[in-house]
């Protein structure tokens, strides 16, 4: 099936028994059995889909994941509470004493902070690699997992996927992956060779800034340890929220080619403004990560950066306190355009500079795209003034 088809049918298979289009929301703590020999089998093993009790998923749960593997080309997949504990449980699966954990430098910035807080003190090995980077000189014997994303957060560099999954696949090394930007509509995870996908569904995938939540995607093999991990620890994902998120999911299509139409029409006014130094974002011609963006994604999410000519504090703050259509918050993929200074984790790791570039995110909202031209014209003329 396609899709845009994959997006409306997928995860209601529990609709007609209550004879609605939506599945149920199903809020439970504890699942009640039968029978002593049902009660047993949901005890066995792993569970990827099945109550057993609350922490491992309700029927709300399942068809989350359900749906959710089949738009990503998985075989499952493992809710979580947010993008970050998704992350951070991929990662503590993989960890270890004496195992090295090898990350692209762009990849979110409080995952860099789990990493070097929670993951390098217990000895776990933790190494950042440059963009660029020969993927393949660095993997080492003790390497369990590779970790990227890409576009990168904030500076919105490109990774070459397809190099990096063959350097790490003829080593027997796992990738995983932020998937969040690309969303499984434009960025085909799996297909270019991630073994494990990660979404922050509080993004695109719910859509109306109301949701937080985790998605991991990928085998039964290569999320074995993830889903034990979860069980061990708690990590799971409230019902409530994998309702919203798949009532998120049947627009997701749609909402996807209006910002990726949006942003791009925003980002071509943006290169032609003399405040702005430069705009970071793969879709644009001009980019340098253009042609690996053309080669492993189908479309642009939207979120991009711009570099502002260098000004004041003050003259920073008109700016952003001028602007009437984007709100000023930390988080995008919502209906509603977004601002944020961009702080780039990486950047001041890498080089120690501190944040010496007007680095500004934007996130591109379903409003028209000229009404948000107009407001940064404004904020613009505020800052010069
Ligand atoms: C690329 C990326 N990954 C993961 C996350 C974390 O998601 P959550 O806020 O749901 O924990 C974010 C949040 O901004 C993000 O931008």
């Amino acid at each position: 099936m396609d899709f845009d088809t994959l997006l409306v049918h997928s995860g209601r298979a529990s609709a007609p028994a209550v004879q609605a289009v939506n599945a149920p929301l199903v809020r439970a703590s504890t699942v009640v059995f039968d029978t002593l020999d049902s009660y047993k089998q949901a005890q066995r093993g792993t569970v990827f889909d099945g109550p057993r009790y609350g922490r491992s998923g309700t029927p709300t749960t399942f068809e989350l994941q359900r749906a959710m593997a089949a738009l990503c080309g998985a075989q499952a997949c493992i809710a979580t509470s947010c993008g970050l504990s998704a992350i951070t449980a991929v990662l503590s699966a993989y960890a270890g004493p004496g195992k090295h954990l090898l990350l692209s430098a762009g990849v979110y910035g409080p995952a860099r902070n789990f990493c070097e807080k929670e993951l390098a003190p217990t000895g776990t090995e933790i190494e950042f690699f440059a963009h660029g980077a020969d993927v393949s000189q660095l993997l080492r014997d003790t390497t369990s997992l590779v970790w990227i994303e890409t576009p990168a957060s904030l500076t919105m560099e490109m990774l070459d996927v397809r190099a990096i999954c063959a350097a790490a696949r003829a080593r027997g090394i796992p990738v995983g992956a932020d998937s969040t930007w690309g969303t499984p509509l434009f960025f085909d995870a799996h297909g270019l060779g991630i073994d494990i996908s990660m979404h922050a569904a509080t993004k695109f995938i719910s859509g109306h800034s109301d949701v937080m939540l985790g998605l991991v995607t990928g085998s039964r093999d290569a999320l074995q340890r993830v889903r034990a991990y979860c069980e061990r620890s708690g990590t799971h994902a409230a019902p409530d929220a994998c309702w919203l998120a798949l009532r998120g999911l049947r627009t997701l299509g749609v909402r996807m080619r209006r910002h990726e139409a949006s942003a791009l029409a925003v980002a071509r006014w943006l290169q032609q403004q003399p405040s702005v130094r430069r705009v970071l974002f793969p879709a644009l011609e001009s980019d340098p990560g253009h042609a690996l963006w053309r080669a492993q994604f189908s479309g642009a999410a939207g979120p991009f950066t711009i570099e502002l000519a260098p000004c004041t504090e003050e003259a920073f703050a008109r700016f952003i306190d001028t602007l009437r259509l984007f709100g000023l918050g930390t988080s995008w993929g919502g209906f509603e355009s977004l601002v944020m200074p961009a702080v780039p984790h990486h950047l001041r790791a890498l080089s120690g500079a501190a944040d010496a570039p007007r680095l500004v995110r934007l996130h591109v909202g379903l409003e028209d795209p000229s009404d948000l031209c107009q407001d940064l014209a404004g904020a613009f003329e505020a800052s010069t003034s």
